[in-house]
This record gives C-alpha cells, sequence and structure tokens, in this order.
C-alpha cells in the first residue's frame, strides 16, 4: 500500500511539467530541447500545445509571468477590470505622445500564462477577410488570405451556447462558425434587453452604415451587430492556457513549462565574423527575481519568440539585431543590422468617454450601480461562485458593437489606409453601463500612424521604451472625428430620441467644431491595447521587414517569431484571434519543415 502510494506520487511528480522556476526542472542542462519558445503567451501556448501534438518534439516554453490556474482575476470575466498594476501585468507605460497633448498613457501586457488573452478585454473578432487577404498580397504568400486560413479558423473555434443559454438565435450566424476547435467562445451571456432593443430599432430605422449585421466574423464587419466573446458556456475566460494548454496536455511527457523566467537574449553560435550568416539556437535567460543566475539554453531544431509585440523586439534588439546606429549608439555588439525590428508599430488608438445624456435613467435592474459598488460587486463575485449567473459571468456592459468608414469625400484627401471596401475604419461599442447615460466607446482600425519599440539602455532587464505614436498621422484624427460624427448619427434616429437621449456629456458638450472635437480627442483618448508590427513579414526579398512568410528571422537560421508583431497591418478586429490563426499556422509550418 505504501508502496503504491509512493509509486503514485512519484509518477504524477515526474507527470508534471509545468514548473514553477528554473532551479526546478531536474537535469536542466542536459535536456535536449528541440524547440525553445520564448513567452507562454497567446501564440506562445498554441505553439506549445501544437508542437507536442508530435511525441519526437520535446518542447520548452519559457514564460515570465505566473501560472494563471487559480488567477480569479483572469478567470471570471467580470474581474478584468482589476487587473491592471498586478503581477499579471508588465506594468508598462508610454513615451509622451505629441499626437496625444503629450500625454503617456499605461501600457498593459499580460505577464501570466496564456500571455494577453488572460487579461484582456475577451472580444472575440476576426477582423475583414481583405485584411488577411492584404497580408497576403504584401507578403506574396496564398497562405495567409482568407480563404488559405478556413482550416485554421475551424481548429481555433469552439462556438458555444451563452452560459445563461438564452436563446440566440438571430444574433449569430451559426454558418461561419466552428464547434470543434481549441477555444470556447460564446454570445455575451448577460445581455441588457432595455438597451439592446433600443439599439436594435436605432439599427432598422438608420439602415445602410448602421445596418444590422448578423454576424461580424463573417468576414464582413461593416454594420452593428452582436458581441461574440472568448467566454465559455461555463462562464469563465477562455485564454491560450486555459484552452490549449489544460492539465492533459500541459502533463505530455515532452512539455516542459518554466513560469518566472525572463529570456533576456538571443545568442549567435558563431561570433566574430560579419561577413557569415549566423545560426541562433540559444536563449539566455534568468530566475525572474535573482538576475545573477543567468543562464544559457540550447534548442537542437529551433529558437521560437512568442514574447509579443513589446517582447520579441526588446529581446531582438538587446541581442545585437536592430538598427546599427542604435546599437552603436548604446554599444551592443551587432549580430544583424535591420532597422526594421521595432519600427511600424501600429496599435489602435481608442475613445472610452463618449457618453450621451438620458433625460430618465434606463432601468437596468439591480446592477446599474456595479461599476461603483463594492457590495454589489461582491454580491456579483459570489453568485458567479456560486452558480454561474449575474453580471460577473460576463465583462463587456456593450452587447452590440460594429465597424463603419469613414465618408468616401473625406477618404480622397488621404490614401484610405483600409485593406478594402469591406473593412471598417472606425469601429463602435455601443451600451449603458449604468444606465444613467448611453455610452459609444470608439476605436480607429486603421490606423496610419506608426510607432516603435527601442532599447532605454543595453541592459535586457531594462524595460523598452514604448511608442505607439498615437494620431501622428493626419488621418487618424479625422477618422476618430468622424467616428464621433457617426456617433452622434446614430443616436440622433427616433429610437434613441423617443427614450430621451439627448446630446454630448462632458468633456465633448462644448465641442462643435471639428478642432474642438480634435483637441477633446487627443486630450482623453488611450488605447485598445492592440500592438502589432514591430518584427512584421514581409517578402522573402524586401528591403524591409524582420521575418520571410514562413515568420524565420532574416538573416539568420534557427530562430522564428511567431506571435502579434508579425504582421504588417492591423486588421480591422482585436487582435488576438488573428494571432490565435498565425500561430496555428505556423505550427503547421514547423511542423512541415521538421516532419
Ligand atoms: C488589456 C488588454 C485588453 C485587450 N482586449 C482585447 C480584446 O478584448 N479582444 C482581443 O481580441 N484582443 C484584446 N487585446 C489584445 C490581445 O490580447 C493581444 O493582441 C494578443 O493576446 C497578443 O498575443 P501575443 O502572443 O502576441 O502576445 P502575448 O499574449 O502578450 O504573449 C507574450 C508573452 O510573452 C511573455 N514574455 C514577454 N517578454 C518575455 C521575456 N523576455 N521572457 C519570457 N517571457 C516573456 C509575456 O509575459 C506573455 O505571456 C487586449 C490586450 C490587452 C493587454
Ligand atoms: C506591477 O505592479 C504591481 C503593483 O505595484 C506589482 O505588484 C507587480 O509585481 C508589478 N508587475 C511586475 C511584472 O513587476
Ligand atoms: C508638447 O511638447 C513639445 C516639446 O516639448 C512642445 O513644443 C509642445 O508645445 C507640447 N504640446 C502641448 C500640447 O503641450
Ligand atoms: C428561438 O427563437 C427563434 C426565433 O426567435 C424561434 O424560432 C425558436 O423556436 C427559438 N428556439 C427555442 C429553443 O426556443
Ligand atoms: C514600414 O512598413 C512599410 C510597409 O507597410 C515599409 O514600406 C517600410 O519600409 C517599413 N519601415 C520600416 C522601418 O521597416
Ligand atoms: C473616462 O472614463 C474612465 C472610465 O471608463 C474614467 O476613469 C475617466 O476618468 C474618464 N475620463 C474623462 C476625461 O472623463
Ligand atoms: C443562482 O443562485 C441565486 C442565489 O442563490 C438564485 O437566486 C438563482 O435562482 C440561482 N440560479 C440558478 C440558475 O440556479
Amino acid at each position: 500500500m505504501l508502496g503504491f502510494i509512493i509509486l503514485a506520487f512519484f509518477s504524477s511528480f515526474v507527470e508534471c511539467a509545468i514548473w514553477n522556476s528554473l532551479n526546478d526542472v531536474p537535469n536542466i542542462n542536459r535536456r535536449n530541447w528541440d524547440f525553445i519558445i520564448a513567452g507562454g503567451g497567446t501564440a506562445g501556448s498554441v505553439l506549445a500545445s501544437r508542437l507536442s501534438e508530435n511525441p519526437k518534439f520535446n518542447v520548452l516554453v519559457l514564460e515570465a509571468g505566473p501560472t494563471n490556474e487559480d488567477a480569479l482575476m483572469s478567470i471570471v470575466p467580470g474581474l478584468q477590470g482589476k487587473l491592471a498594476r498586478t503581477q499579471y501585468d508588465w506594468n508598462y507605460t508610454t513615451v509622451q505622445m505629441p499626437g496625444y497633448n503629450n500625454r503617456s498613457i499605461n501600457y498593459q501586457r499580460g505577464h501570466i500564462l496564456g500571455g494577453s488573452s488572460s487579461v484582456n478585454g475577451m472580444v472575440f473578432t476576426r477582423g475583414a477577410a481583405s485584411d488577411y487577404d492584404r497580408w497576403a498580397r504584401v507578403t506574396g504568400d496564398p497562405g495567409w488570405s482568407w480563404d488559405s486560413l478556413q482550416p485554421y479558423i475551424k481548429r481555433q473555434e469552439r462556438f458555444q451556447p451563452p452560459v445563461d443559454d438564452h436563446n440566440t438565435t438571430g444574433q449569430f450566424d451559426p454558418s461561419v462558425h466552428s464547434l470543434t476547435g481549441m477555444v470556447p467562445i460564446s454570445i455575451s451571456g448577460f445581455q441588457h434587453p432595455t438597451v439592446d432593443s433600443i439599439t436594435l430599432q436605432a439599427t432598422k430605422e438608420l439602415g445602410g452604415e448602421f445596418k444590422f449585421n448578423l454576424d461580424m466574423n463573417s468576414g464582413s464587419p461593416l454594420g452593428i451587430g452582436w458581441l461574440q466573446t472568448t467566454i465559455g458556456h461555463d462562464g469563465t475566460r477562455s485564454s491560450a492556457a486555459t484552452s490549449y494548454l489544460p492539465p492533459r496536455i500541459q502533463s505530455r511527457k515532452n512539455l516542459d513549462i518554466v513560469l518566472n523566467t525572463i529570456v533576456t537574449r538571443v545568442l549567435p553560435e558563431k561570433s566574430g565574423d560579419p561577413s557569415s550568416r549566423n545560426t541562433i539556437r540559444t536563449v539566455e535567460l534568468c530566475p525572474r527575481d535573482d538576475p545573477s543566475a543567468m543562464t544559457v539554453l540550447t534548442a537542437s531544431k529551433e529558437v521560437i519568440l512568442s514574447a509579443g509585440s513589446i517582447g520579441s523586439p526588446h529581446i531582438l534588439l538587446s541581442s545585437g539585431i536592430g538598427d546599427v546606429n542604435d546599437l552603436n549608439a548604446l554599444e551592443i555588439p551587432v549580430i544583424l543590422n535591420n532597422p526594421s525590428v521595432g519600427r511600424n508599430m501600429t496599435d489602435h488608438p481608442s475613445l472610452n468617454n463618449v457618453s450621451f445624456g438620458l433625460r430618465e435613467p434606463i432601468d437596468l435592474g439591480p446592477w446599474a450601480n456595479l461599476d461603483a459598488d463594492p457590495d454589489l460587486q461582491a454580491q456579483a463575485l459570489e453568485l458567479w461562485q456560486k452558480n454561474k449567473t449575474g453580471p460577473f459571468t460576463a465583462l463587456v456592459k456593450y452587447d452590440h458593437f460594429g465597424w463603419i468608414r469613414v465618408p468616401d469625400i473625406l477618404l480622397e484627401e488621404f490614401e484610405d489606409p483600409s485593406s478594402g471596401p469591406e473593412a471598417g475604419h472606425t469601429e463602435l461599442l455601443i451600451g449603458s453601463p449604468s444606465g444613467k447615460f448611453y455610452d459609444i466607446r470608439l476605436r480607429v482600425s486603421t490606423p496610419a500612424s506608426r510607432g516603435s519599440i527601442s532599447l532605454r539602455s543595453s541592459n535586457p532587464l531594462d524595460a523598452p521604451i514604448i511608442d505607439p505614436n498615437f494620431l501622428s498621422h493626419p488621418f487618424d484624427i479625422v477618422a476618430m472625428r468622424e467616428g464621433i460624427r457617426a456617433a452622434q448619427r446614430f443616436v440622433a434616429s427616433p429610437a434613441f430620441s423617443e427614450n430621451g437621449v439627448t446630446g454630448l456629456l462632458p468633456p465633448w458638450n462644448g465641442a462643435v467644431s471639428d478642432s474642438e472635437i480634435e483637441e477633446v480627442i487627443r486630450d482623453i483618448a488611450v488605447t485598445a491595447w492592440h500592438p502589432i508590427g514591430t518584427a512584421a513579414m514581409s517578402p522573402e526579398n524586401a528591403d524591409w521587414g524582420v521575418v520571410d512568410p514562413d515568420l524565420r528571422v532574416k538573416g539568420v537560421d534557427g530562430l522564428r517569431i511567431i506571435d502579434a508583431s508579425i504582421m504588417p497591418h492591423i486588421p480591422c478586429a482585436h487582435t488576438q484571434t488573428p494571432v490565435y490563426l498565425i500561430a496555428e499556422r505556423a505550427s503547421d509550418l514547423i511542423k512541415e519543415a521538421w516532419g
């Protein structure tokens, strides 16, 4: 009996493949990993899961953050807003941005297994078919087109009934969804019928740019439709970690996940001769709490950077892969001169304070004051824990959202930054969180501004300089301003007026002219947390870009980048789903390369 218990204990110990620190990994220097993945985030979790399906591949994941298990703020959708500035956040701040009247803003990034998918707003959108077709066109690789990615869309998504089991007929199009993929998705399971019926009535009255769109995830997102979320039928967040690395996958013998560990640099196999091509299969790493315990590990096949749009260029630059002038200025030895590393950063600027007055509050029932009342929040958490009911089964108090285009006449001034006529320039999130006013949050989905990630110092443990450079291009301020005008047109419909919706509230009420509106935008806009493009893919022989269409770092062997940083253009989508699709396809590319 005792022997049995010891055996059971021992074998469960051996099968555990998730380690809290480097020191816990037995025989670490004598292990032979085929693939070392830097960053167990959205893309990294998919890759770990898919690559370890092949029992011949030994896979190691190095993640800076802690485990997602028992992280209540991550698990409970309604607690998402509390994750910023905790141990689950990198706590970044941007530089002061001229386009934001010299404001700097908080720049949240997931620091936890599952990465930003473990902390994000759980909005599930794919973008326009033309967004992917543009990637295919720009890179010369038809494999990135919307049609070619369909198998990966199916593998990624597991569409489920909402947690409240309400009748979702008419709220989505089943023909564009998959029931068999990895990530549980549902229509929001805590809706707001009074607000929703006003919004739907307005789509009927206005049509046109505000037409009802049965499903934004069909590839044609224009119009107003129902929100879909990365929340399963069980009322909990679906992250890359919960979906792709559940215990049955974590326990694979050929997969090791080491938490609380920072990858500082990648190292070339030979140095000294700048004319010969480098092979990079070695990572330098240290425990998060102990930089003095720096060590190196070498993969036998490939090193994959999946540290995200900030982390991946940060690692490259610290390693000496970047603009030779910038590297020289910090006295970092140059492995490869590539001025594209960290450049072309693109993110969606966001306005969260576009509120319209109401003559009478909308009756939202007992939860109206949820955001402000800690007692209500405690009750909501209790309900979620008890039987997965109540407002904490959803995050967003906005049940509808949609995309519109900037009027053609204004587009004539610019090169249209969208991927095509079916893509949206501006996103609207529509609802009434408290019943006291009506809200339309705005995002520019096709920003033309470009920012950068660069190094503060030669110490890889220093935070990088983050400059999204929002609203630096004139198109973006026009698109945001036209979004305000569109929101005003939307609430001018009979449905809204009859329900007592009045004009814009502060800080907008005095802003009438274009320039007055633009000034308020620059004073209060923030981010949608969707950075991309800092290690962009480009055609094999292009004079720009960081990775080729198979996501191999140009100019070296052994190293790939697979995460949001490789997108050459930002889709009109919240970016987690595009990242999932990139990682799904990339894992096939790698399996083919080593198959
Ligand atoms: C607050 C917030 C809200 C968002 N809301 C939405 C939304 O509602 N819908 C949506 O679709 N998208 C949303 N996004 C965007 C979306 O989550 C991201 O685009 C996507 O998850 C990025 O995936 P990734 O794999 O590129 O990076 P991440 O998922 O961020 O993964 C990077 C991982 O690498 C780790 N890492 C970084 N550097 C190192 C290092 N040096 N060593 C070791 N590990 C490292 C990080 O800790 C992290 O786990 C949101 C993002 C945030 C931050
Ligand atoms: C972010 O800040 C919080 C609050 O100060 C802190 O507890 C947390 O450890 C920080 N995160 C990281 C990754 O250092
Ligand atoms: C922003 O800073 C720059 C440089 O210091 C200055 O010229 C400019 O006037 C500032 N803009 C605002 C709106 O304060
Ligand atoms: C759901 O609603 C649709 C139309 O509103 C109706 O036809 C259908 O019978 C309903 N389904 C269920 C299970 O009640
Ligand atoms: C930024 O991207 C564009 C293509 O969208 C490219 O032409 C340009 O060279 C890139 N810039 C850098 C520094 O990589
Ligand atoms: C905007 O809204 C946020 C909450 O969503 C609030 O914290 C912030 O103070 C508001 N800013 C302004 C300028 O009204
Ligand atoms: C969930 O629990 C609450 C509080 O006890 C109860 O009022 C409600 O009916 C329960 N709902 C379901 C679906 O069981």
